[in-house]
């Protein structure tokens, strides 16, 4: 109904157009504009139909079409327009159906869109196409598939060649420092110095398995092996390792349990990955004095974890991005400190490898409260999801 509206409407204004307007329409178009008669001999070639393919219209004028053709798909071509002819003459998208490749003049081929109309004029049929040149889109796409391959080397490279020297810093300083527990000859500002060595190369360790979850969450390749689990002691045990650097913050740190919650479908270690995020995050932008709790409660038939703060809270202007890549609020105290702005973005991936979902609730000055849901248990015992 609206299409047929439509085409009145157009009719209307056709009428009160000059005909002239009509060439200066094709002459204009960078696309291809080809009318073939019922022998599909050339009698209408554009500009840029002379532009693409490289012949002039005084060249191809009475011409078949195959010759726009690569030699290859000229035969099936013909059957295929033939068939179109048997067909009503809506215009339709032969790009959609199958890949279109044009030949110039120089014989290079290439890749193009093309939709094809039938009319009958004077009793004859004509057969209008219009053909887009698609290379350089092509092109563009093949160079972005390489990037992200070299991308993807790269971070290989990254992750065998750097995570080693980095284990072999943190290993070797964790026992430097366990000799200087037991002997006494190691002067204790060595002792210091090899400490701090420690927590940079377990930082290092953090960051480049920051960067290897975000290009594989990018890739699809998050992997997450979820299992029916408790929620509480998933959360305990995450929070465990938290403590610590809540002690060290000088912020309170508390879990709140609801009764009565579901058995839940996740992979631990990837929720105490998640929590340490959420809860690093907290921790961090949360000044001394300050609080962070981690509640549990039911959520459809599965549960939802939230991790509330009364912390410096995000601007409203900047909350739709904290889940990019690399986000980073401004002026936040964060620039002082440590971090990639990779932590969010990851537990958003690993949250939806659960098939979670997970959001976020923050005003400035006024403190944040992150949400997500873990889906229910479903009586089996190990899977595997990824993400994406
Ligand atoms: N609880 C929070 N309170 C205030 N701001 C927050 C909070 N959580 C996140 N943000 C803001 O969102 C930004 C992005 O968080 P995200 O965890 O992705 O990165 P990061 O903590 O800066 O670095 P990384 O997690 O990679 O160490 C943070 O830099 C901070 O500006
Ligand atoms: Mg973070």
């Amino acid at each position: 109904m609206k299409e047929a509206t439509n085409a009145v409407e157009r009719a209307a204004m056709q009428q009160v157009l000059p005909p002239d307007l009509y060439s200066s329409f094709l002459a204009i178009s960078a696309d291809a504009v080809i009318a073939v008669d019922d022998e599909q001999r050339i009698i209408f070639f554009n500009e840029g139909a002379e532009k693409i393919f490289g012949w002039s219209a005084a060249e191809v004028g009475g011409k078949y079409l195959a010759m726009l053709l690569p030699e290859r798909f000229r035969p099936s071509h013909r059957g295929h327009v033939q068939g179109f002819g048997a067909a009503h003459g809506r215009a339709r998208l032969m790009g959609e159906r199958q890949e279109i490749s044009g030949l110039r003049k120089s014989g290079e081929e290439f890749p193009a869109e093309a939709s094809i109309q039938r009319m009958v004029i004077e009793g004859k049929d004509i057969y209008a196409a219009v053909l887009r040149d698609v290379s350089a889109r092509y092109r563009a796409e093949e160079a972005l598939h390489q990037a992200i391959r070299a991308r993807d080397d790269m971070m290989g490279i990254v992750s065998h060649d750097l995570r080693n020297p980095a284990s072999a810093v943190k290993m070797l300083a964790r026992s430097i420092l366990a000799e200087s527990r037991e002997r006494d000859d190691i002067p204790p500002d060595v002792a210091e110095r090899v400490e701090v060595m420690q927590q940079a190369a377990v930082q290092i360790d953090a960051l480049i398995q920051d960067l290897l979850d975000v290009t594989r969450l990018e890739a699809g390749r998050l992997t997450v092996l979820p299992r029916d689990v408790d929620p509480v002691p998933l959360v305990e045990d995450a929070l465990y390792a938290m403590r610590t650097l809540a002690e060290s913050s000088g912020v309170a740190l508390d879990a709140a349990f609801e009764r009565e919650l579901p058995m839940v479908h996740a992979d631990p270690e990837r929720v105490t990955q998640l929590l340490s995020n959420l809860v690093g995050n907290a921790l961090k932008f949360t000044p001394a004095g300050g609080r962070v709790e981690v509640r549990v409660q039911p959520y459809d038939d599965g549960a939802m974890v939230s991790v509330i703060d009364t912390g410096e809270g995000i601007p409203a202007d900047q909350l739709p991005h904290v889940f990019d890549r690399f986000f980073q609020v401004s002026n936040s105290r964060a620039g002082a400190r440590h971090g990639a702005g990779l932590g969010l973005p990851i537990a958003r991936g690993i949250v939806e490898a659960h098939g979670g979902t997970i959001w976020i609730e923050s005003a400035a000055g006024r403190g944040t409260t992150v949400r997500f849901t873990l889906p229910a248990a479903r009586g089996e015992r190990v899977g595997v999801a990824s993400a994406r």
